[in-house]
């Protein structure tokens, strides 16, 4: 694997053309975005498609992001663009937002995981376009990270993660944004979201008004698997996830909890003297540090992660969403 270090503004138009080489030959290049790293492959190549699941472990039926420049290259790839999926995509790309629409015959299914749909988004990161355009074609793109790990944020969590499956790390630094992209299904009557990420509800809404959040079934998602106990966590960090009900709860499991490798995240003034990680008491500056403390975590072998539960707001739902499922035993 190698490690070539990069301008996140200005990248070097040679190490440019070198990872795009990589891609061009079927390689698999980890590449920083606005949300967090991606491990990138020719998305119309069936066979280097393959090699991101072999790369981070990740069953076979679970669909890719591909990664264009936006709205024109994106509706080639699609079956039908209609005016909810036009007019998402002009409010918020490039930007942290992927649509979910019908794929068009040329997609290959391995990129769909098998489907019928398929996932796109435009990047905003100057990195993440300029390979994109070097390449001229779309990038298939998950989290640069093994199956059910906590998604990198910094090019060292990728190398931590993949080492040599990888054969390009473009590190650009940290990535602004911290957490995944918001995936929005625009194939139905009203645009529903999937999963929250780095664009909030209140700001979609702003641009569709009868947007929805799915209601995920845990229950009937985990009845459909082939092997529920291996799949329940995500996003999950070695450590266990406690997550606490305000500081006197937080201060509470702190002292049930003494005596093991103990790490303590708060962001409230009530719990920061009793925490090791204080992050930010604002949905985006907490967004950029979560996943990036929780690798520090990891890092130090915290056997027990305590966490003040961030407040109950819309603007939260991405971060409760992550939280909920890194908590998962
Ligand atoms: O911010 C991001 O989205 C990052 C960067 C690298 O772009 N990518 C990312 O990819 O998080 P991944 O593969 O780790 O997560 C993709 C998410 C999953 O929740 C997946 O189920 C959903 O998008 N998804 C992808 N294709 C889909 C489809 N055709 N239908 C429904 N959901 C889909
Ligand atoms: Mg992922």
């Amino acid at each position: 694997m190698k490690l070539v270090t990069i301008h996140p503004e200005h990248p070097d138009p040679g190490d440019i053309d070198a990872a795009a080489r990589i891609l061009g030959a079927g390689g698999l290049v980890a590449f920083p975005t606005e949300t967090v790293y991606g491990l990138g492959a020719r998305g119309l190549d069936p066979d280097a498609v393959g090699r991101i699941f072999r790369a981070k472990g990740r069953p076979r039926s679970h669909p890719l992001i591909l990664h264009v420049l936006g709205e024109d290259e994106a509706r080639e790839l699609a079956l039908g663009w209609n005016e909810r999926t036009a007019e998402l995509a002009r409010a918020f790309w490039p930007g942290p937002l992927t649509l979910v629409v019908d794929r068009a015959p040329h997609v290959p299914a391995e990129a769909a995981g098998g489907g019928a749909s398929i996932a796109l988004r435009a990047p905003i990161h100057p990195v993440a376009r300029a390979l994109i355009a070097r390449l001229g074609e779309p990038i298939a793109a998950p989290s640069a990270n093994r199956y059910q790990t906590i998604s990198p944020t910094a090019a060292a969590h990728v190398v931590k993660s993949l080492g040599d499956a990888v054969d390009m790390v473009l590190d650009g630094g940290a990535c602004p944004g911290g957490i995944e992209s918001t995936v929005v299904d625009v194939r139905g009557p009203r645009p529903v979201v999937l999963r929250p990420g780095g664009i909030d509800l209140p700001t979609l809404r702003s641009v569709v008004r009868d947007i929805e959040m799915h209601v995920a079934s845990d229950v009937a998602q985990n009845a459909a698997r082939p092997s529920p106990g291996m799949d329940a966590r995500h996003y999950a960090p070695r450590g266990r996830i406690l997550l606490a009900d305000g500081p006197a709860h937080l201060a509470h499991l702190a002292r049930e909890h003494r005596g093991s490798a103990l790490a303590i995240v708060a962001h409230s003034d009530e719990a920061r003297s009793l925490a090791h990680h204080v992050l930010p008491g604002d949905p985006k500056g907490y967004e950029r540090a979560l996943f990036t403390t929780l690798h520090a975590c990891d890092d130090a072998n915290a056997q027990i992660i305590l966490i003040e539960s961030p407040p109950h707001d819309e603007r939260w739902l991405a971060i409760h969403d992550r939280l909920r499922r890194a908590a998962s035993t």
